[in-house]
């Protein structure tokens, strides 16, 4: 029977270790298992992945796998070293530096290279323990790259997917790193390979046409006998679930308490996992620079920053870490006053029915990477406006300013634009901010992440018809 296997690097579930020692698990909330839940937990379809956490010893590696197969997820069973060489090395310290445009930061270390090798054979044998041929496979995002043509070599007719959930650099970038001809080659093993903007595409093609020697007819290139389309597929948010939940009693609640402890301020929100991609240091310098050129402003407004911790072991990750904290630090001890504080700051995740409070009380949101593949917590924010109040400021370094331009889109760089934005979006009128709130809900709706997964899957299965068609000509 023919069925889908997605596989990603982390599975769609965050298995921890209590205190006791005892495993807790919990769904991820994370917009690509929502959206890829109506297919993998269907029938015999399958989730192959990482389940966050290296097993102690035999017994618990086939407990948690039982019970991840009652939910249809095979774990891959990472080592202590294949995390340190493998996730935080080639994936975290060069694959990840690389495509968001930080080479600088990019560490090109054999041993790395050579374990992410390893470890995507290890996915691949995963899959082939259970793949059929007339299976359809679809593979998630940078740490898999080499994965396509893994499986390919193996299953040479099996249908397979690609999409990378991250910015692809443009050439002059991508060509810094010295395995750049065997990533191309992994991931051209896929029959469709997708990116969330028109723009990664060209960079695609492009490094594909200058690395490869492989041309493309309207996204269509032919290897080794073999159709491979590239196209651009935005990834959407599940709408109906942040606005259903924007109007929970539970979410409700929360506001009001929220609401009274922050008193009468008006508050700009930020919500990111700390990262140095999205400029959250950045955004707190020019935070500082707002208060000191709008003095009327001090007592007046407050940023609620949530940074979720994410990737703690890689040294860059630390670094920012230290300086989000002198900068929060800094701006709150130059402007804060006993019945004002500029920045809230918390450094951890919140459920669900917190988020929702706080972009309900939130009058502007402040999303300022300095590359983002797509960005969600733009999209997350618009859809809980209920009443259609608030104002978006958006990079147009991130994906979503393509969809979004009824956001004040700003360069993250230019900190005196980012300035003056914040100053135009707390005095933008309720009528204007209902028009483009309006606009930007229609569009969100329409493409939300189920019909990013019907149009993904649906195109698949189009490129396969083409190739079968090619192949009995
Ligand atoms: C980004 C990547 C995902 C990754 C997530 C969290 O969104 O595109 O592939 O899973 O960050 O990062 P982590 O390293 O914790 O999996």
């Amino acid at each position: 029977m023919s069925r889908t296997i997605i596989i990603s690097n982390r599975l769609p579930v965050k298995i921890s270790r209590t205190a006791e020692g005892e495993l807790s698990f919990r769904p991820s909330e994370g917009g690509l298992a929502t959206g890829l839940g109506s297919i993998y937990k269907e029938g015999d379809n399958l989730w192959i992945g990482w389940p966050g956490i290296h097993f102690q010893d035999e017994e618990e590696e086939s407990f948690v796998k039982k019970e991840l197969l009652k939910e249809n997820m095979l774990p891959v069973d990472l080592t202590t070293e294949e995390i340190k060489l493998y996730y935080e090395g080639f994936s975290n310290e060069t694959l990840w530096p690389t495509f968001h445009y930080f080479n600088q930061y990019a560490l090109y270390k054999k041993s790395y290279w050579q374990s992410y090798e390893r470890v995507n054979q290890k996915f691949c044998d995963a899959v082939l323990a259970v793949a059929n041929p007339d299976d359809t496979i679809w593979v998630h995002d940078y740490q898999l790259l080499l994965l396509p043509d893994l499986i390919r070599d193996k299953l040479p007719h099996v249908s397979i997917g690609f999409f990378l959930h991250i910015p692809f650099p443009s050439f002059e970038v991508f060509r810094l790193l010295p395995w750049r001809r065997q990533l191309l080659d992994g991931v051209l093993g896929a029959d469709l390979i997708g990116f969330h903007t028109y723009d990664d595409m060209r960079h695609f093609l492009s490094a594909v046409s200058r690395i490869c020697f492989l041309s493309n007819h309207h996204g269509q290139i032919t290897k080794d006998g073999r159709i491979v389309e590239i196209d651009a597929f935005p990834m959407g948010i599940d709408y109906d679930k942040y606005a259903r939940s924007s109007a929970a009693p539970e979410t409700l609640s929360r506001e009001v308490k929220y609401r009274t402890s922050l008193g009468e301020v008006k508050l700009m929100l930020s919500i990111d996992r700390l990262d140095y991609s999205k400029g959250i240091a950045a955004r707190l310098q020019i935070f500082d620079l707002f208060l000191e050129k709008y003095p009327q402003y001090q007592g007046k407004v407050s940023l609620l920053m949530v940074v979720v911790p994410s990737r703690d072991s890689v040294d860059k990750y630390k670094d920012l870490k230290e300086e989000v904290d002198l900068l929060v630090g800094r701006v709150n001890g130059k402007y804060g006053s006993v019945n004002w504080t500029p920045i809230h700051y918390f450094y951890r995740s919140f459920p669900l029915e917190d988020l929702s409070a706080f972009y309900r009380i939130a009058d502007v949101a402040l999303v300022t990477p300095m590359r983002d593949g797509m960005n969600l917590v733009c999209k997350e924010f618009v859809a809980s406006k209920l009443d259609q109040k608030g104002v978006l400021i958006l990079s147009e370094m991130a994906g979503a300013s393509k969809e979004l331009s009824e956001a004040i889109i700003v360069n993250p760089n230019d900190k005196h634009q980012v300035r003056d934005a914040i100053k135009k979006a707390l005095e933008m009128s309720e009528d204007e901010q209902v028009k483009h709130m309006e606009i930007m809900q229609a569009t969100l709706k329409k493409f939300n992440i189920h019909h990013w997964v019907e149009l993904f899957m649906q195109r698949l299965d189009e490129v396969n018809q083409k190739q079968l068609k090619m192949n009995t000509k």
